[in-house]
Order: C-alpha cells, then sequence, then structure tokens
C-alpha cells in the first residue's frame, strides 16, 4: 500500500506516558506497557489503532478492565475507547532471538538491542508507532544477571538491584526514566555482558556528564576514538551553535549485527561495531574518519532529530539532510588547515556524484521530502540524507554562517519539544534573516524539497575586450523524473571567481554594482539569466560553482586550456580538484564514445605529472587528485551505458599514468613514508593515502614491465606495516595487480585477523572490488566471489559480511558484475532473494543495483531486466524489496 504525503491527519489519540516493563528472554520476551492515553480533540472522533507486527497479545485493560479489541492485519483496534483521558495496559510477547530482520527487539552475539526507527518499535510493543506521538517513557528492564549484567535504556537510571523472586536470586533488574518527550523510533534497550569506557565532561556551563561507550569484553581499546569524537562532536555543537548536551549521561553501544551505521536513540546510541570501533593495527585512516564523522552524526541528532522531530516519515530530511551537514561541518572544522577542508569537501562531493546523482537519474528517483512510499526503510536514502544535506548548505550560503547560525537558534525557540515539518525549518531560516537572499525567495527555493532530479546549469561567457565586459549567461534545465515530467526553475547559488589566462585573480565588478570582489555568490532562479561583469582587463577563465555551491551538473564549456589554468592555478582548491577530474572525464567520455582504444596525450600528463611534483600542494589534495573518476560517475555521463566499456578505458589510463610518471610515482612513495607514531590525522593520512596510490601504480606498473622489485617492496610492506591502512593498501596493490604475491599474502592476512570480523570483512570486501582485468573474459573476481560464498567464514545474516562480499560486487565493481554471460545478474537475484527470506532492509538495498539498468547498453540491458523479473515473479517478496523491484519495472 501506498502511503502519500498529502493524506497526513494528526492521530485521534495522544499517548503522553509509557512505563515499560520488559521480562527479557530470547525465546520470549515479555512486555507489560502501561500508558496514559488521550483522545486528541482537534481531530474526528475515532477508534484507537494501534499499530503491532509479530507480537503474542495476552491481554488488553483500559482503566483496569479488560476492554473488547479486535486485530486486522498489523493493527489492533480498540473501538470503544473512552473519551476522557484513560490508562492502556497492554500484555504480549516477541521472540528476539528468531528476529534477522534486526529492526525491533533482536538477539546479536547474546546480548538484546534494538533498533525501532523508522517502524521497529511496533514489533516490540503495540503503539502509535509515529513520529508524532511523543510520549515520556520509564523502563524497567528485568533479566538474568549473570549473562545480561548490563542493563541500559534511555535517560537516567533511576534505581537497580536483584530480584527477590521467588527465592530465585539469579535475576536483576534496572529502572530508566527518559525526562524529554520521544517518538517511539527514539526507544532504545541493550542488555548483556559488556564493559564501557567511561568519561566525565562538563558543558560550558559547568554541567558534568557522564559518557560511556560499551562494548564486547576485549574490545574496550578500540574505544578511545570514538570517545574522543564524542568529546569533540560535544565540545563544537556547543561553540558552533550553542547546543549542549541536554542529560547527565550519555551513552554509546556498539553491536555487531546491525543494518546500517549508526543510530541515534535518546541517550543511547547504538552503533555498528563498523562505524565505532577503531584500532591502528585493524583500522584504516577512511575508518577513522568515518567514526569521527558518524559518532558526531548521531550525538548532534539529539538536538536535531530529537529535541526538534519529523511530524511524519516524509519530513525525513529534516532531521537527516541537517544532521548530515552538521556533521560535514564538524569534519571540515577538525580537519583545520583550508586544503584539508577542501579535502572534506572534494570527498563528500564524490560521494554524493557516485551514490545521489545515480538515484537521482534512475528508477528510485525522488524528492528530498518524498511524496509517497510504501515501505518508508527504503527512504533512507542518498537524496534525502547527502542531497538533504546540500540544500541546508544552500540556506547557509545564501544567508551567510551568521545568519544560518541565527536561524537555527530561531528554529529551535520555536520548534523545541515538537515534531515538525521541512516548510518550519525554512520558514525559521528565513525568518531570522529578513531581506536575505533566501528570504526573498523562499518559495522558489523550497522547490528542492519537491522536485527530484538533478538540474543542469549550462555557462557560457563572451568577452567583449574593446568593452572590457564579460557576459556570463546561466541556462538551466530540470530533467523529467519517474512522475515529474514538468519542473519550475530551482534556485541555485553559483560562487564563481574570474582568473587571467595565467592565473591570476581578476577582480568582480558587476554592472550597476559598486562592490569590487574577488568571489561572488550569483543566484540563478530563472530557465535563463545573464550577469555583465565590468573593468575585466583581459580575457578571463571563469572558475564556477566554486565549493560545489549547488548539487546540480555543470556544463561550462571550458577548453582543456582553460581547465589547466585552473588546475593549475585556482584559488578555490576544490575547482581545481574538478579541474583535473574533467581532463581526464572528457578523455575517458572521448575514448568511450569513439569506441578506440584510450590514449592519454602529453599535455594531460605533464599537468598531472606537475601536481604529483609540487611542492607546496598537501599530499592528500594530490592523492584526491590524481584518482581517476568513479566508474559510476563516469557512467552518469553517458546516455547508455556500457560498463565494460568504461572500465577499460580507466584501467588504460591507469596503465599509462603509472607508466608516464613512474618515477614520480617512486619519488612521491618515498617522500610520504611516515617513521613516528600512527596518528589518523589529515595530514599523516593523506600522505599514506598518497604513497598508496603510489604503491598501486608502481604495482601496476610493474604488471606491464616485468618489474620485480615493486611487488617484492609491496609485499614486504605488507607483512611489516605498523598499521592497517598501509597493510590493507599493499595488500590491494597486489591484488589488483600480482596474482602470484596476492594469494600468499592474502592468506596470512586472514591466518593473521581471523578472529577479529572487521577485519575479516575488510578481507572479503577487497577480494570482491578487485577490478577486472580488461579484456579477460572469465572474470576473476566473479569467480572468486563465487568460491568465496562458500569459505566458512561467510553468512548472510550478518549484514556486515554479506555487504563486505556481496554489495562489493554488484554495488562497486561495475566491471565484474555487468558479465555479457549475465552471470552477475542470477548471482543478484540468487542473492536479493535469499537475504529476502533473512532480512528484508538489506536485501532491498542489494535490489537497487539495478535502478539503472534501462540505460545499460546490449546485452546487459535484456539481461537485466530478465533478473529483474525472475525476483520480481517471487509472489512472497517482502514489501521493502517489491517496492524496488516495481518501481525499476515501471521505469522500462
Ligand atoms: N537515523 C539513523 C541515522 O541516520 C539511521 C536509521 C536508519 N533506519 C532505517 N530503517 N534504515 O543516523
Ligand atoms: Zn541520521
Amino acid at each position: 500500500t501506498l502511503i502519500r504525503r498529502e493524506d497526513y491527519q494528526a492521530p485521534a489519540f495522544w499517548i503522553r506516558t509509557v512505563d515499560l516493563t520488559f521480562d527479557l528472554d530470547p525465546a520470549k520476551t515479555l512486555v507489560t506497557a502501561r500508558m496514559q492515553v488521550e483522545r486528541n480533540t482537534a481531530v474526528a472522533h475515532s477508534a484507537l489503532r494501534l499499530h503491532g507486527e509479530e507480537l503474542n497479545l495476552l491481554r488488553v485493560l483500559i482503566n483496569g478492565e479488560s476492554v473488547s479489541f479486535r486485530q486486522e492485519g498489523h493493527e489492533l483496534i480498540i473501538d470503544n475507547a473512552p473519551d476522557a483521558d484513560f490508562a492502556l495496559e497492554l500484555r504480549n510477547t516477541c521472540a528476539p532471538e528468531k528476529n534477522t530482520t534486526l529492526s525491533g527487539l533482536y538477539t546479536s552475539g547474546g546480548s538484546f538491542f534494538t533498533q525501532c526507527e523508522a517502524e521497529g518499535f511496533r514489533r516490540i510493543t503495540y503503539f502509535l508507532d509515529r513520529p508524532d506521538v511523543m510520549a515520556i517513557y520509564t523502563v524497567t528492564l528485568r533479566a538474568d544477571k549473570s549473562k545480561y549484567p548490563v542493563l541500559l535504556s534511555n535517560g537516567n537510571l533511576l534505581e537497580s538491584g536483584d530480584l527477590e523472586e521467588a527465592g530465585n536470586k539469579a535475576r536483576h533488574f534496572a529502572k530508566w526514566h527518559d525526562p524529554f518527550p520521544k517518538p517511539s523510533y527514539l526507544f532504545a534497550l541493550v542488555a548483556g555482558d559488556l564493559v564501557a569506557r567511561e568519561q566525565r565532561v562538563k558543558t560550558r556551563a559547568g554541567k558534568e556528564h557522564l559518557l560511556q561507550v560499551y562494548v564486547r569484553r576485549g574490545d574496550l581499546e578500540k574505544t578511545e576514538h570514538a570517545m574522543n569524537s564524542l568529546i569533540a562532536s560535544m565540545v563544537w555543537d556547543e561553540a558552533r551553535f550553542k547546543l549542549p548536551l541536554d542529560l547527565d549521561r550519555f551513552m554509546v553501544v556498539g553491536v555487531s549485527d546491525f543494518n546500517m551505521g549508526a543510530m541515534e536513540n535518546k541517550g543511547l546510541n547504538i552503533f555498528n561495531t563498523s562505524a565505532l570501533l577503531a584500532s591502528p593495527a585493524t583500522a584504516t585512516d577512511q575508518d577513522f574518519s568515518r567514526i569521527e564523522s558518524i559518532v558526531a552524526h548521531e550525538y548532534f541528532h539529539n538536538w536535531t532529530g530529537n529535541r526538534v522531530t519529523c511530524r511524519d516519515w516524509f519530513q525525513l530530511s529534516l532531521k537527516e539532510g541537517l544532521t548530515v551537514f552538521r556533521d560535514q561541518e564538524f569534519s571540515m572544522d577538525m580537519a583545520g588547515s583550508p586544503s584539508a577542508r577542501a579535502v572534506c569537501r572534494i570527498a563528500d562531493v564524490r560521494q554524493l556524484r557516485a551514490a545521489q546523482f545515480p538515484e537521482d537519474s534512475g528508477a528510485m528517483a525522488h524528492p528530498v521530502r518524498p511524496d509517497s512510499y510504501s515501505e518508508i526503510n527504503n527512504f533512507y536514502t542518498a537524496t534525502v540524507y547527502d542531497k538533504g544535506s546540500e540544500v541546508v548548505r544552500m540556506y547557509q550560503t545564501l544567508v551567510g554562517r551568521a545568519g544560518f547560525e541565527k536561524g537555527m537558534s530561531l528554529y529551535f525557540e520555536r520548534h523545541d519539544g515538537q515534531a515538525v515539518t521541512c516548510d518550519d525549518f525554512a520558514q525559521a531560516i528565513a525568518d531570522a534573516n529578513p531581506g536575505s537572499a533566501l528570504s526573498v525567495r523562499l518559495d522558489a527555493f523550497k522547490r528542492w524539497y519537491s522536485q527530484a532530479g538533478t538540474p543542469r546549469v549550462q555557462a557560457r561567457g563572451v568577452y567583449d575586450a574593446a568593452a572590457q565586459t564579460y557576459t556570463l549567461t546561466l541556462t538551466q534545465h530540470n530533467p523529467a523524473t519517474p512522475g515529474q515530467d514538468q519542473k519550475l526553475p530551482q534556485v541555485i547559488p553559483v560562487a564563481l571567481g574570474l582568473l587571467s589566462q595565467e592565473g591570476q585573480v581578476l577582480p568582480l565588478q558587476l554592472q550597476g554594482a559598486t562592490e569590487v570582489l574577488n568571489e561572488q555568490v550569483l543566484v540563478l532562479e530563472e530557465a535563463q539569466q545573464s550577469y555583465v561583469f565590468i573593468h575585466v582587463t583581459s580575457e578571463p577563465v571563469p572558475s564556477l560553482l566554486r565549493g560545489f555551491s549547488a548539487p546540480v551538473v555543470l556544463d561550462d564549456g571550458l577548453s582543456d586550456a582553460q581547465l589547466l589554468v585552473l588546475l593549475q592555478h585556482d584559488v578555490d582548491a576544490f575547482n581545481r580538484w574538478e579541474a583535473g577530474q574533467r581532463l581526464a572525464l572528457n578523455r575517458i567520455l572521448g575514448a568511450v564514445r569513439s569506441g578506440t582504444p584510450l590514449q592519454l596525450d602529453a599535455a594531460y600528463l605533464d599537468a598531472v605529472r606537475k601536481v604529483l611534483r609540487h611542492p607546496e600542494l598537501d599530499a592528500a589534495f594530490k592523492e584526491i587528485t590524481l584518482t581517476l573518476p568513479g566508474e559510476t560517475y563516469i557512467a552518469e555521463q553517458l546516455d547508455v551505458v556500457d560498463p565494460q566499456a568504461i572500465h577499460a578505458a580507466v584501467e588504460a589510463a591507469q596503465v599509462q599514468m603509472a607508466a608516464a610518471l613512474r618515477d614520480d610515482w617512486t619519488a612521491a612513495f618515498e617522500a610520504n613514508q611516515i617513521k613516528t607514531g600512527y596518528t589518523p590525522d589529515p595530514v599523516s593520512s593523506g600522505r599514506r593515502a598518497l604513497a598508496n596510490l603510489a604503491l598501486a601504480m608502481l604495482v601496476l606498473d610493474a604488471r606491464s614491465t616485468g618489474d620485480t622489485v615493486w611487488p617484492g617492496r609491496a609485499y614486504q610492506r605488507f607483512k611489516d606495516a605498523g598499521n592497517m591502512t598501509e597493510r590493507l593498501g599493499a595488500l590491494s596493490a597486489l591484488v589488483a595487480a600480482h596474482a602470484d604475491l596476492a594469494e600468499p599474502a592474502l592468506a596470512r592476512f586472514h591466518e593473521l585477523f581471523k578472529d577479529d570480523a572487521l577485519v575479516i570483512d575488510k578481507w572479503f570486501a577487497l577480494q570482491g572490488r578487485t577490478p577486472e582485468l580488461a579484456g579477460e573474459k572469465s572474470g576473476r573476481t566473479f569467480a572468486r566471489v563465487r568460491q568465496l560464498m562458500q569459505h566458512p567464514d561467510f553468512t548472510l545474516k550478518n549484514p556486515n559480511r554479506a555487504r563486505s562480499l556481496i554489495f562489493s560486487l554488484c554495488m562497486f565493481n561495475p566491471a565484474a558484475f555487468h558479465r555479457a554471460d549475465a552471470a552477475g545478474y542470477v548471482f543478484w537475484a540468487e542473492q536479493v532473494l535469499a537475504l529476502d527470506a533473512i532480512n528484508p532492509q538489506v536485501a532491498s538495498r542489494l535490489a537497487r543495483v539495478m535502478d539503472r539498468w534501462n540505460v545499460l547498453a546490449e546485452p546487459y540491458r535484456s539481461a537485466a531486466l530478465l533478473a529483474i523479473r525472475r525476483v520480481s515473479a517471487k509472489p512472497d517478496l517482502s514489501p521493502d524489496v517489491r517496492e524496488i523491484i516495481s518501481r525499476a519495472l515501471a521505469s522500462a
């Protein structure tokens, strides 16, 4: 059934308080819920309808008396609920150990955990499981004391102790109280044999708080980075947005079986261990930075999500887009130097282009605020999160940083304790900044919430040497997406600067304006607008969309010569990087479109050599600039996609860059060895990243030249590495380009880390992501993945493990997946069905791999369609997978 945004109705009842008691047992947990309920007199009189799934109902009492009720589908209906406020008491059981969906209450490694967002609470007890029903929770947990010594829930601990049950002293209890009203999706409990790292910290006001990070025994030394990230997040949110921690105690808990990264339950954040645990020996620099940003993300939700929550799930981006924006700003501030900030921004944009742009042009295209869904779990998407964050960033661009902070203050002043909409947020930012570039066109700006698809912006400039004017014409086009044929122009902030042909900054003065600037933000709001700059003393090179000031595809029509000027001289590091990417992209697309082998020219190779040799550029920036555009992003530029042709061009580019820059790679590798101890700071991790790229290039080059020195050095580095970043870098260089040394290295790696699940995930992922060799028909990676599916360590039940192998192949390795013999698609269909029987959320994410089947070249397109039909033919698909598959079929 399709749920529509326009059908929203306020609930017929409010639940003001909930008192929950859990008698925890893996096979059968007893839940007692006592609630204070009242009618919402603002809406029509109707029955009380509570949500419940996979529950066994034992008793329903109203004001202590039994009452007649009905059960229909997933609803418990009480037709004759009183008009006056009443007490509702329910009893039910559920079966945590049988719950493989990891939604609701489940067990993992012998402990109990919950995941309630979006609609998991209804798998624990019957409830008005919707975010606009906010209640105060008191929770009592009762369990076996030896198996579950730690009992946690939201808020503050009221009391705990042993239970004296008929002389049986083996059980104990804990009673928790959360003083803040919250929607059910923020409820959580944890019970198990866990240990905690603790730290006491003070907020600016001098209030002391207890921070705890709970993990399994043995993992405590891997929690230092998470704790540091948590403390840094607290400090940052107070400094930047004046938002302090509001609870005495803030707990973070790690769990190995988890559907996503982490969850912001009030005062009790639950994390996938992959987003929490790190040590230099077992986690890469990327893991360290991902942990920092996810810890911050969940912490920031305490205000943006929990104190102010969503009225309904269509408003999901209200909390997710805003919180991603906040965690991205935090990571940039943590990074420090302007260059390190730019590298953060580049990484975020690369992610947006790799995941959100394809989403916006595929079967699942939807607005940041979707209009309908059948399964809300399918809408925790790159659009809602990452495009949503770009939308928030545009507010900040339009009202300025200080204006945005004022807007945030007004948002909390107005809406603290409420469940609100994206409109409420927009209004608060605008009202706090009257007369701003946002406020004067707020309605048009809000099209970012309602129109799906990535706007295309074309920019063309004309220089008049005699008049010394430069006329820039910007044209926008908003392509049709499923269900949205006609679109209105969007409000697009375009940050720009002008450079001379020699790379000097040219001052900007708009005709009619008095101020002269080095950089300016134009606000494009019509289908086409022209801007005239005066006193332009020489023909300029425009640097447009600096810092990626709007989530659009820009066609600036720049020549190679102009891009080379930007790559060498632009003061905007983002656009400098972008120019390099465009130079590479033009060459790769040229080869793919013409069907001729790629041949890199001297001009390009000289330009990248200059970057690599540059005395001032950071290693991190060099690495990100010398990394070629991803194959998915390249595919986005084409109307008809042949994944093999793209891969062949990319591989050729790599081989040629490896050979042409051999001496420079050697120098870069040597210059970026770090002899001191490991720290994951941006400078050191940038140097390790560049050294790893150089090593990969040198080993790749050795495959062509027959050189044995670099493969040997890579093996040595793999063996002796003092940290996981270098070890995995060396291993991946060997796995990609030196099969003979890769085998013993992989075996050794497995032996070393066989007891560390998160590292074994890396071992599977690396093999699933190994690039196929262009032109080699058999497909070494595909064969390897098939074989690894039988490995004793492989299981579909653990989402991290399933993703490590299957998603690596199907999602991140296009050339291994899209095979002319369709074997990749057959494999995909099998795995979607197998996963769907266990965990629909994970299955449905895998199903999305086929979002863009319709743009594939033959024979891939027809074969993909057959595989999609095969999945569709299964009658009892989960609603999750059914929605994805139906949308894919509808996009034919
Ligand atoms: N709110 C969580 C986070 O972004 C993610 C929850 C995802 N839930 C889901 N059912 N997919 O921080
Ligand atoms: Zn979030």
